[in-house]
């Protein structure tokens, strides 16, 4: 039986990103209209790593649908270790109608993809984080009124939000310009895949390392933690190295003067971000969580029906 997952954004064409991201926009204006889609329906989230919201907007957004969830933590399945990958997806695709799961390793989620005959999501990666994306671009299309040619700055780590923002501008057409330090920029497979396709609707990515210039007539500004989770062990060298790419006012002062903040949270304020970036009137990081139950729902819909 031929069945979907969501483990990268990349995998998706621009249509389907399109039909879900216009799903999440009609779910949010009349959240009633899809409250029994998913009646009775189980969705497996598989935690390795923290989590506030993948947890809660996965949570509410299943309940939201009729459907409900079970929380798996590494210290209840012990995954790869008590028992492999393979085996587990083969026991939940007998029990539920969806797995979520949230690891370190990218290829595990893919592993799970391919041996359940239900529906995978990535709930973050170390490499990629598609689900964020979806609420990222959800936020961008609600306060920008459009995706297509908005110009957008992501200051920081290479990381996988970094990833997934990329894949998204290029199926979504945004301009986006990545300032990193030297050897923290996004993965080269990543820049190539999107420099390849990024005609497609008219995107552009440009790499670089000055974050003045990557903000110059930005309409949005993006940032994320230095040191992601995993990472901890390199924090302080990390923010030695990252010292110059705090989104503060100096820096935003380069940006449009009705550009966002935007931030996937959680943030280590005085590191990444001021204060005072963050609590302006600019910064719109809670509506972008918030929208991460509206895309989540609206991702369980195109999966789980
Ligand atoms: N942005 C995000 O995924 O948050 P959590 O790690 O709290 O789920
Ligand atoms: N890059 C961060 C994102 C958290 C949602 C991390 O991986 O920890």
């Amino acid at each position: 039986m031929k069945k979907k997952d969501f483990v990268s954004v990349r995998n998706w064409s621009a249509s389907e990103l399109d039909e879900v991201l216009n799903l999440a926009v009609a779910v949010k204006s009349d959240p009633r209209k899809y409250s029994r889609k998913l009646d009775g329906k189980a969705l497996a989230m598989i935690f390795e790593k923290p989590s506030l919201r993948t947890r809660v907007s996965f949570d509410v957004g299943i309940h939201q649908l009729g459907g409900f969830s079970i929380c798996l933590t590494q210290a209840e399945i012990n995954l790869g270790k008590r028992e492999a990958v393979s085996d587990v997806a083969k026991n939940l695709e007998r029990m539920v109608q969806g797995i979520m799961i949230r690891t370190f390793n990218h290829e595990i989620a893919e592993e799970m993809a391919e041996e359940a005959c239900i529906p995978v999501i990535n709930g973050l990666t170390d490499f990629s984080h598609p689900c964020q994306a979806i609420a990222d671009y959800l936020t961008v299309f609600e306060v920008k009124g459009k995706i297509r040619g908005v110009k957008i700055a992501y200051i920081g780590d290479g990381n996988n939000v970094a990833h997934s923002l990329i894949y998204g501008a290029v199926r979504f057409g945004a301009h986006l310009s990545v300032a990193s330090p030297e050897g923290y920029g996004p993965h080269p497979k990543v820049v190539e895949w999107a420099q390849q396709n990024a005609s497609e609707t008219g995107s552009k990515l440009a790499v670089m390392q000055n974050p003045s210039e990557a903000v110059e007539g930005a309409d949005v500004i993006y940032t994320d933690v230095w040191a992601g989770m995993g990472l901890e062990s390199e924090a302080a060298i990390r923010k030695r190295a990252f010292q110059a790419y705090q989104v503060n006012d100096a820096l935003v002062s380069h940006a449009k003067p009705d550009f966002v903040f935007m931030h996937c949270l959680p943030a280590h304020r005085g590191e990444e971000v001021s204060d005072s970036v963050i609590d302006s009137r600019h910064s719109i990081v809670f509506q972008q969580a918030e929208n991460r139950v509206h895309a989540q729902k609206s991702i369980l819909l195109a999966l789980m029906q």
